[in-house]
């Protein structure tokens, strides 16, 4: 294989899986006490899509979203040197998802290996896909990220289980010699008490009811938000500063799609127009690792991206802390 060092991936393909089944916010008022206005106006969210226990898994899901990023990528599998799912919610612990994937899509000249990093974990296997390819260890790699969130829902806990909606979304990186590239990747694992989820499979624990609410995902919603709101634009501020790019110079701000206001907050503080931060949210949800790769597809579907050179910033936060950003051409 002849790769020139210095390049990075393109995204030449990209594909995406959501559940059938959907849950709207007056569902959720059926489930626990809220209402869509509340919910609406707190997160931007209206619905949600859900896995069918019969049918979707984080891995069926992942390799769907996959085989469509192969097919909209036109390449031959065979291309494929690296396979990354990123997941805080594999249903198996091994054979590990990629692996999964990689027998599904044939690419079997593929490394493979998961990168669990909650919510950032596209943004994690992005970057780590891009290290590979500057390397000149692999030419083409696939970046899945893939969630079933809403088999950690605490069902009773108003406060997180109006939050999430599951999917996948996927994107095939080819090395170009001539596309710009440039990340930032922080965290602060003192603060991440906020965001908490335990193994259910632990030795020895008692299976006590707190035991159990320990399960799943429990959130001080108002610290997650304040980390957020400050280190979003922060990482942005940064990473432009690093590249020398004014914000007014990049087309599409693509973050994390957790909560509108968090967007709208990060716009104002990066002084841009509300237009240059596409969102789904109202869709999807928060789908953790799938969130940015799920709207990417979604923009390539729809002609933001796909025709002509667009110079994008991607930026995702969560459980950990962990959060991220990467500005490049799409
Ligand atoms: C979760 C979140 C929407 C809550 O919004 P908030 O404005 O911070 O609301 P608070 O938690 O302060 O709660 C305010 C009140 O609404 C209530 N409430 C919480 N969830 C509610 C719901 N779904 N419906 C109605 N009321 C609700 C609370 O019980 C509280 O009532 P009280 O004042 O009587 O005690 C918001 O904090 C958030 O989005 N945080 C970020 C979470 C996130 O994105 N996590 C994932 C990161 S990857």
């Amino acid at each position: 294989m002849n790769v020139d060092t210095t390049s990075y991936g393109r995204v030449i393909g990209i594909g995406s899986y959501l559940p059938e089944k959907t849950l709207t916010n007056d569902d959720m008022a059926k489930i626990v006490e809220t209402s869509d206005e509340w919910i609406t106006e707190r997160t931007g969210i209206k619905e949600r899509h859900i896995s069918d226990p019969d049918k979707d898994t984080s891995e069926s899901m992942a390799v769907e979203a996959a085989k469509r990023a192969v097919a909209d990528a036109g390449i031959d599998p065979k291309e494929i040197g690296l396979v990354i799912v990123a997941s805080t919610t594999p249903n198996v612990l091994f054979p590990v998802l990629s692996a999964s994937v990689q027998a599904a899509v044939d690419a079997d000249n593929a490394m493979c290996f998961d990168v669990n990093a909650a919510c950032p974990g596209f943004v994690t296997a992005f970057v780590t896909a891009q290290n590979y390819i500057r390397s000149g260890m692999v030419n083409c790699a696939l970046v899945v990220g893939t969630e079933n969130l809403t088999n950690y829902i605490n069902w009773e806990d108003r406060g997180t289980c109006i939050l999430f909606g599951d999917g996948a979304g996927a994107v095939v990186l080819k090395a170009e010699t001539d596309i710009e590239y440039t990340a930032l990747m922080r965290a602060a694992g003192k603060r991440g008490e906020c965001m908490h989820c335990e193994s259910y499979m632990q030795k020895g624990k008692e299976k006590t009811e707190e035991f159990l609410k320990s399960n799943y995902i429990n959130m001080d919603g108002q610290a997650v938000f304040k980390f957020a709101v400050t280190e979003v634009p922060r990482i942005i501020e940064d990473l432009l500063a690093k590249t020398g790019t004014s914000a007014d110079e990049i087309d599409y701000f693509i973050l994390h799609q957790a909560n509108r206001r968090i967007i709208e907050s990060v716009a104002k503080r990066l002084k841009q127009p509300i237009e240059k931060f596409p969102m789904n949210i109202e869709k999807t949800a928060n789908t953790s690792s799938a969130s940015i790769p799920i709207l990417l597809d979604e923009m390539k579907k729809d002609g933001r991206i796909g025709e002509g050179k667009k110079k994008v910033v991607m930026s995702s936060f969560g459980a950990g802390l962990l959060w991220g950003a990467f500005e490049t051409e799409i």
